[in-house]
């Protein structure tokens, strides 16, 4: 019997605090009208002073946990992706569990920026489907808002807080149907925290820097690329897909990658205007808010895709 890995509950959180474009104009030189035009951006969700990305995940496993019907002494296997980590270690996963008050099960944190929860998933997939493990929660929760030069209006405008979660279990009819993965290091000078701590001490520099045009051209080609490669996998045309659910960034580069898919706008998920770039939370904020409306529904095909620093890239295709 072939095995699979199958989504049976979705959730999200958002912090409470909102951070609007007009607020943004009194931080720095910038408008609501040159955001959301470059961007598709309106607002943010920006984490309280005592909210880490384990509080975040948190928040988004328990809801995830309630729409599968399951409890947290269910679970067998964590993967947290995140970039924005409490702390050096333990890990942001092994916080979680202890927060979910469970023990013994593996749990770790998958660092692919932006792409990192689509890593997770593909990630969980294959070790599900060794047939090891039953139900797996698997989280992207990012506190960019700790990581941001808030007087560089060039990056603090894209980002926010936020986490998503996604319970899978194994089944014996899909689920996911194919994954794929990618990573090119010698792009990582376009997008960075180019810090870390050493001795005691912060070396280097630890806030988001970008490229901003560099980083679009190359978002727009392989999120299309990819998709077309995953479809291709699972023996599915592009013209299969219900649901494209892509990495949160810029509405632009979203419009741009449906339309190299053929795809309507009317079949792609889009949060960025609410959330801005949650880095790995944006693909499972948006899934959950989808899932949660009643636009996913049983039996459709959904694409998630990621792409980020590193760089990554790459897309799960879900059948739902
Ligand atoms: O998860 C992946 C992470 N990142 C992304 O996906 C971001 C990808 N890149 C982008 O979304 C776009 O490149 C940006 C939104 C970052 C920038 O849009 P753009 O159309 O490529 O603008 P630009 O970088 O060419 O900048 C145009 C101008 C510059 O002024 P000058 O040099 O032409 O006088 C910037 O200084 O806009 C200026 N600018 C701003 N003006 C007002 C940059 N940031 C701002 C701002 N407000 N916040």
């Amino acid at each position: 019997m072939t095995l699979y890995s199958r989504i049976i509950g979705t959730g999200s959180y958002l912090p409470e605090k909102v951070l609007t474009n007009r607020d943004l104009e009194k931080l720095v030189d910038t408008s609501d009208e040159w955001i959301y035009s470059r961007t598709g951006i309106r607002q943010r969700h920006v984490a309280a002073d005592h909210e880490n990305a384990s509080d975040l995940a948190l928040n988004a496993s328990r809801r995830a946990l309630d729409a599968a019907g399951l409890t947290p002494q269910d679970i067998d296997l964590i993967i947290v992706a995140t970039t924005t980590a409490d702390m050096i270690f333990p890990s942001t996963a092994c916080l979680l569990q202890a927060k979910l008050g469970i023990r013994n099960c593996p749990a770790f944190d998958m660092q692919a920026v932006c792409s990192g929860f689509v890593y997770a998933l593909a990630t969980a997939d294959q070790l599900m489907k060794s047939g090891q493990y039953r139900n797996a929660l698997v989280v992207g929760a990012e506190v960019y808002s700790r990581i941001l030069d808030w007087t560089d209006r060039s990056t603090c405008v894209l980002f926010g807080d936020g986490a998503g979660a996604v319970v899978l279990t194994t089944s014996d009819h899909p689920g996911i149907l194919a994954s794929r993965l990618h990573a090119d290091g010698s792009y990582a000078h376009i997008l960075s925290v180019p810090g870390g701590v050493s001795r005691g001490e912060i070396s280097g520099r630890p806030l988001l820097q970008m490229e901003g045009n560099a980083v679009y051209k190359f978002a727009v080609k392989v999120l299309s690329e990819v998709a077309e490669e995953t479809l291709r996998a699972a023996g599915l045309a592009k013209s299969d897909v219900d649901w494209l659910i892509p990495h949160q960034a810029n509405v632009r580069i979203i419009q741009s990658t449906a339309k190299k898919l053929g795809l309507g706008m009317d079949r792609v998920v889009v949060t960025v205007q609410r959330h801005a770039n949650t880095s790995a939370a944006s693909v499972p904020l948006a899934l959950d808010e989808a899932v949660r409306d009643g636009r996913v529904r049983a039996g459709q095909n959904v694409l998630l895709e990621g792409v980020g620093g590193g760089f990554t890239w790459g897309a799960v295709l879900v059948r739902w």
